[in-house]
């Protein structure tokens, strides 16, 4: 017999979102964090740069508003840019209250502020080249104190559980059926409210900044169940990770061209200035097409990021993870420039939310990358995501702790069913698939596409579609089964969005469709359109 719980609130993500959420609830709530991994996991642990937020007296709230509709190429929502921007100063703060160190200037006494593409003034806040690890780790620590919360580490969670699914009246979300690696049991968690705190979908794409695990669970989970979802067209390609053989996705931080680094062609020579006047800080879309591009005309197989015209000893304070990272690959980046290609970074669609965080499914919450909060529009302004999660994290657990005493208990729900499913013998099926998709993915549904690839990708993602669904009937749940599940999912949800969308617009590019139409309209994507697939 599997276990099952029952807890006020459950939240299903360690990263920035889900473990801000778990902090901020109050008290007298029971919670359970859930994480497919270790609680120190997801995209947050990797982030590099740091968090944008207005901190200098010379920058302005008007100016990061500005830079981020401006980066968001028409479609962001102001309401959410501003709502989100504003609230930058007491994200920092309170992060900084949770032990958070972050990097300070020479004379010990303002923090340092690097600068970002696409960002007019220095306003990200970092921990060196490792912000993510510092705010995980502070965080972590926080949350362990906590003696309302459990935590449930190598626990992948496989569906929600709603009223529609328990054939009750109303529309309510009341736990999860998750999937316990160490026993391969599967678990029954209830309860008050959820919060999906589950990251993007860049492992979708053959190459990827992400760390395994970004196989947007949580936006293929809530569209099974009757979200909407938004915006999904626009995957972020993020323009600098190594190009290295061995190297596994690993990204060079767009600081590194704030702090003076510059884009080369394998001759040596500059060519961002024939792109954008911004050059190397023009927003990231605009500088990975240009990438693509001169990969493309030249048949190069990567270019090059170089710093080395900067002091050894500035490159190693400022970068030192980088700089140790690349010397493991045999590159000295103070002494020679380093090779890069772009890669799937960030998902600015997700479910559709409002500014509490709250989804078209009673007392679910969607926060994080997982999320369309509007924030992003068409390209998100590097460093917005993480301020992004903890403002709607906070958001949602005050709107939690409102509604608290109003929510009943969840009412009962079956234990998970496997009186029809055997061991799966042929799990070839699985590696062969995630190959096949992450690949066509990548070839036709990338930086720059064309109808006839989106078609091609259609075609491929329907045939996935219906083996997966035929696999997932007859055999046992295991994470790479739920994890390609979910990628063939949000894929078709990328792909359905990109051929909808008769225009180029920030990410989303077409040959098809080179012009930006006068109106900016969200790509918004109604389940029902859509059960027939599932
Ligand atoms: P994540 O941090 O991705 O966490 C997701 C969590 O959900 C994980 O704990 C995972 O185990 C869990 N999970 C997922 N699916 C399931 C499931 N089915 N069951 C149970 N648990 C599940 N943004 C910035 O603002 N600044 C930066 O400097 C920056 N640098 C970046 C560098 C890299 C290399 C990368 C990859 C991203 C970077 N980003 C940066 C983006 C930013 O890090 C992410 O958007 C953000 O961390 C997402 O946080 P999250 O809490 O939504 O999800
Ligand atoms: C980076 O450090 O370049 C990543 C920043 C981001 O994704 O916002």
């Amino acid at each position: 017999m599997s276990n099952r719980y029952k807890y006020d609130v459950l939240i299903i993500g360690t990263g920035a979102a889900g473990l801000t959420a778990a902090l901020m609830l109050p008290d007298n709530a029971r919670i359970a964090i859930v994480s497919k991994s270790e609680l120190m996991s997801g995209s947050t642990l990797y982030a590099q740069g740091g968090i944008a937020a207005v901190l200098d007296d010379d920058d302005s709230v008007a100016s990061h508003i500005e830079d981020t509709l401006v980066a968001g190429a028409g479609l962001c929502h102001k309401d959410a840019v501003r709502w989100t921007v504003k609230n930058g100063k007491a994200s920092i703060k309170w992060l900084i209250q949770q032990g958070v160190t972050f990097t300070k200037t020479e004379t010990d006494e303002t923090y340092h502020l690097t600068k970002e593409g696409g960002h007019s003034h220095r306003r990200v806040i970092h921990s060196a080249d490792a912000t993510g690890k510092a705010v995980s780790t502070s965080l972590n620590e926080k949350v362990r104190q906590r003696p309302n919360v459990d935590i449930f580490e190598n626990r992948v969670a496989i569906d929600l559980i709603t009223h529609r699914k328990l054939f009750l009246p109303g529309n309510r979300c009341v736990g999860a059926y998750i999937l316990n690696r160490e026993n391969s049991h599967v678990e029954l968690f209830q309860a008050r409210f959820v919060v999906l705190a589950t990251g993007g979908a860049s492992k979708a794409y053959l190459y990827t900044s992400n760390p395994d695990g970004a196989s947007g669970d949580g936006i293929a989970m809530a569209w099974r169940s009757g979200c909407r979802v938004a915006n999904m067209e626009f995957n972020q390609f993020h323009p600098t990770c190594l190009y290295h053989p061995q190297a596994k996705a690993y990204l060079i931080t767009e600081a590194l061209r704030g702090e003076g680094g510059k884009l080369l062609l394998p001759n040596g020579k500059q060519f961002m200035h024939r792109f954008d006047p911004r050059k190397e800080l023009a927003p990231r879309d605009i500088v990975a097409r240009a990438i693509d591009h001169e990969m493309k005309r030249l048949g190069a197989d990567n270019l090059y990021l170089d710093i080395s015209h900067k002091p050894a000893d500035f490159i190693k304070e400022h970068f030192p993870t980088i700089y140790q990272g690349c010397l493991k690959f045999g590159i000295d980046i103070t002494r020679q420039p380093i090779p890069i290609v772009p890669a799937a970074h960030y998902t600015c669609g997700g479910v559709i939310t409002n500014k509490h965080g709250a989804t078209d499914i009673n007392q679910l919450y969607v926060i994080g990358e997982a999320s369309f909060t509007g924030l992003h529009g068409a390209n998100r302004l590097a460093s917005n995501s993480l301020l992004e999660c903890l403002v709607y994290a906070k958001a949602a657990a005050d709107h939690i702790r409102e509604h608290f005493d109003e929510v009943p208990p969840p009412p009962d729900a079956p234990q998970w069913d496997e009186s029809q499913v055997t061991n799966s013998d042929e799990d070839v099926v699985l590696s062969h698939n995630w190959d096949e998709l992450r690949r066509f993915m990548w070839d036709y549904v990338g930086i720059v596409r064309t109808n006839k690839r989106l078609q091609r990708a259609k075609h491929r993602v329907d045939l996935l579609s219906q083996e997966i669904r035929e696999y997932y009937s007859n055999y046992k749940v295991t994470n790479d089964l739920l994890e390609l599940r979910n990628l063939v999912t949000v894929s078709d949800l990328i792909i359905c969005s990109a051929i909808q969308r008769k225009e180029s617009r920030g990410l989303h590019y077409t040959l098809d469709y080179p012009k930006t139409l006068k109106t900016a309209r969200d790509t918004i994507l109604v389940p029902t359109n859509y059960l027939a697939r599932e």
